[in-house]
């Protein structure tokens, strides 16, 4: 099961950003933050921005507890001032092998229970990698095959492991690797066992989007909190690009905004430029 090779898709990047001419998108937007809720209603603002404009737009979603301030910010706009989102469709990152169905830490169980309820969307539009063992030689293909009938992600959330890894696609991945099968570090499973009631019950296998197929999406947005994520938001932003830091894959794209708080700050060497380029941002500019 694991090693099986996927399909190649050759890597698309985005076309459509708008770049005045002169100014530069070849680094990352690093947004400092107070704290997660700043965070969240920021990221929740772009979002509802780029829902009010297209009304099917096609939602990134990751799981972990990063991006919930966001899902909460938005869940609070849309329940104070309504905005039509029964036509939004979304792809989440990952999903586990052979967790049992209905599973409430199954990645389809908490993204229904974090995104699709609390935000009123429609069900049959938002997808998650199928993890059942049965489906599993079809599974990375059908995923790839159903984001690109969508049209693309318009905007991706992800999180970052302290391995580095970006949905999970772990140290080692392929910069080119679409949603296939993985096996997950031992690092990855102790960090998620606070989800399980032990340790062992972690899979050892999922189903992940490839970097790749990140790196397709039209605009990423990576969020990290806490002094734990430091070294992989340093590795990510202005380490060296290499597979053994997966979260470097962000520097091929061009359209990244990196939202953090100090904490998970504190190891970036150009932090003051990026605080002045984030205070001195024109209006008109949205993340
Ligand atoms: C999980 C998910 C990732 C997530 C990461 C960090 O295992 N597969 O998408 O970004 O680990 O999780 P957290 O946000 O809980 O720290």
């Amino acid at each position: 099961m694991p090693g099986q090779c996927a399909e190649f898709i050759p890597l698309e990047f985005p076309k459509r950003r708008l770049v005045p001419p002169g100014w530069s998108c070849l680094l990352a937007e690093v947004v400092v933050v107070e704290n997660e809720s700043v965070a969240g209603e920021l990221v929740a603002r772009s979002i509802r921005a780029l829902i009010a404009g297209k009304p099917d737009a096609v939602l990134g979603l990751a799981t972990g507890s990063t991006p919930l301030p966001i899902y909460r910010a938005l869940a609070r706009s849309l329940a104070t001032d309504p905005l039509d989102v029964s036509r939004v469709r979304g792809f989440a990152l990952d999903e586990y092998v052979g967790m049992p169905a209905g599973h409430p830490e199954s990645y389809r169980a908490v993204i229904t229970r974090e995104v699709v309820e609390p935000l009123g969307l429609t069900a049959q539009n938002i997808h998650v990698p199928n993890g059942d063992p049965s489906a599993i030689q079809t599974a990375g293909r059908e995923y790839e095959h159903a984001i690109v009938e969508a049209g693309g992600v318009d905007i991706q959330i992800l999180g970052i492991g302290r391995t580095g890894h970006l949905g999970f696609n772990e140290p080692g991945s392929s910069f080119s690797s679409t949603t296939r099968v993985k096996t997950l570090t031992e690092e990855t499973r102790a960090d998620n066992a606070r989800f399980f009631d032990s340790p062992d019950d972690v899979p050892m296998h999922c189903v992940t989007q490839g970097l790749g197929t990140v790196l397709r999406a039209r605009h990423l947005v990576l969020l990290a909190f806490g002094a734990g994520k430091a070294t992989a938001i340093a590795a990510a932003v202005e380490g060296p690009i290499t597979a053994s830091q997966p979260g470097s894959a962000i520097q091929f794209h061009p359209h990244v905004t990196v939202v953090i708080d100090e904490a998970a700050a504190s190891k970036l060497a150009n932090l003051a430029y990026y605080r002045h380029a984030w205070a001195n941002k024109p209006t008109w500019q949205g993340i």
